[in-house]
């Protein structure tokens, strides 16, 4: 490979490293967090809540991870939740019992939840439904995990925040909290039978219009049930109150101690709140800028940022995406790389490799190295294109100029055909032992990114990982 790195390859990292995934998520960040996590001190995760879903499989068995850091199965490293994460009380607690069941220990010795974070609670997730109900056509296609709304909250300056659960006046503060909600959704739906609906498993695999028709229905009888919802909260809180943290000195303090500290973000730049595909987006910001708010450190501060990508590109949820195949080729890699959410079960969209959108998630996201993932998937494939370029109007790009959804809508990409390789590379240990044509695609999107590929992943296991 032409160039390197020379802090040090991922498998012996020290300092402060981010990882971040450049386009719409799903990129495989759990794996390499959990990689390099095995050497961690500190692992941070920095926005984002229970929408995400991280896949980790190593020998304690397979996760789907919602809220929790990635790095938790290293015994030896503190995880924490930054003060920008949306925590879901009782999702959390349901992952914490599942890890503890699997053997993985988790308490107040390796997991820290910022005080400053902001409760996710189930008016949230109505309301979520409720605004993509009201939007029609122009639907978000949100997790509808209630992440939207819990951010629009942390800004609107109201909300519960996980420290609130350790105040002695708690129940008074969750009434004002509940009685305002239940005006607030009214307002919103404008029908006020919608406004008492609480979302939750009775509408589970129904359509958003199946979802108004049953909460119509049931609305007369259904209210956010005061008493079942603290009941809930107050259980999660047992299990919460003793990792209740002020993250931010110990943040530093790691980081003073040269300790090596891994930041983890969820989602990805093209989904970030100001830079992504704007409305298409979730609520805050997976990249460089996001890590600097949720972290404290400076980007000074970080030795490497680095941003995983698969060997082609999905997106889940509405919004551009410039090289989608809805043909046989996009149905054999959703088949076969699996690509299905992790939170919702929705098919995923799937395309060819898109660097243009990936050089500008880099660049926004202040990306200095790439893991390349799932190019496993291409075995057996007669050939691979790469989208090098968008055309849009007369003009050509090799770097989209911008996140617009507008500019992303009208771009054409313009591609490269590459042989592919008939050969199985699962079993791959070093770059030498794939075949030909697999390290020529390799070293095609490095030249075309400009940064280097530190890492390519051929499966889901911890060794199935060649590092560069
Ligand atoms: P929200 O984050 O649930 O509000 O969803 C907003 C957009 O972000 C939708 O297009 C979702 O499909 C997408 N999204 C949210 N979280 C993830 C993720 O972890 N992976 C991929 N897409 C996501």
């Amino acid at each position: 490979m032409a160039e390197r790195l020379t802090r040090g390859t991922l498998e012996n990292w020290s300092g402060t490293n981010f990882v971040t995934d450049p386009t719409w998520g799903d990129n495989g960040k759990g794996k390499v967090v959990d990689l390099m996590a095995q050497r961690a001190d500190l692992i941070v995760r920095i926005n984002g809540g229970a929408n995400a879903g991280h896949t980790v499989i190593n020998e304690k068995g397979e996760f789907k991870l919602h809220l929790m850091p990635s790095g938790i199965f290293n015994p030896n490293a503190v995880c924490v939740l930054s003060d920008t994460v949306v925590v879901n009380p009782l999702i959390l607690v349901e992952e914490i019992s599942s890890l503890k069941k699997a053997g993985v220990e988790v308490g107040h010795k390796n997991l820290l939840i910022s005080r400053n974070a902001h409760l996710v609670m189930p008016w949230h997730r109505s309301r979520d439904i409720l605004r993509e109900v009201a939007r029609g056509s122009e639907k978000i296609g949100t997790t509808g995990q209630g992440i939207g709304p819990t951010y629009s909250d942390r800004t609107d300056r109201v909300g519960l925040r996980v420290g609130d659960l350790l105040n002695p006046n708690f129940e008074r503060l969750f009434d004002r909290e509940i009685q305002w909600q239940e005006k607030y959704t009214r307002a919103m739906s404008g029908q006020d039978l919608l406004a008492n609906i609480v979302i939750d498993e009775r509408f589970a695999g129904m359509s958003l219009e199946e979802i108004k028709q049953e909460a119509l229905k049931q609305a007369q009888e259904s209210f956010y049930k005061r008493d079942e919802v603290l009941a809930d909260l107050l259980a999660a809180r047992e299990v919460i109150a003793p990792l209740i943290s002020n993250v931010l000195p110990v943040i530093w303090e790691y980081h003073d101690a040269n300790k090596r500290i891994l930041g983890e973000a969820g989602q990805g730049v093209l989904l970030d709140l100001d830079r992504g595909n704007y409305p298409d987006v979730t609520s805050s910001h997976p990249g460089i800028a996001g890590f600097n708010i949720a972290t404290g450190l400076s980007p000074r501060e970080v030795e490497r940022v680095i941003a995983v990508t698969k060997a082609y590109t999905t997106r889940v949820g509405e919004g551009p995406l410039p090289t989608e195949l809805k043909d046989n080729t996009g149905n054999a890699i959703r088949e076969k790389g699996h690509e299905f959410g992790a939170t919702t079960g929705r098919p995923r969209r799937c395309g060819w490799l898109d660097i243009p959108a990936i050089r500008y998630g880099s660049r926004v996201g202040g990306v200095d190295s790439l893991a390349l993932t799932k190019i496993d998937i291409f075995d057996g494939f007669p050939e691979v294109m790469i989208c090098i370029g968008y055309k849009v109007g007369n003009r050509e790009y090799r770097m989209a100029p911008t996140g617009d959804l507008e500019f992303m809508r009208s771009a054409t990409p313009i591609y490269e055909t590459l042989s592919g390789w008939e050969r199985d590379t699962t079993s791959a240990k070093n770059f030498k032992d794939l075949p030909q044509n697999a390290r020529n695609y390799v070293e095609r999107v490095q030249e075309l990114m400009g940064l280097p590929i530190e890492l390519v992943s051929v499966g889901a296991a911890r060794e199935a990982s060649i590092y560069l």
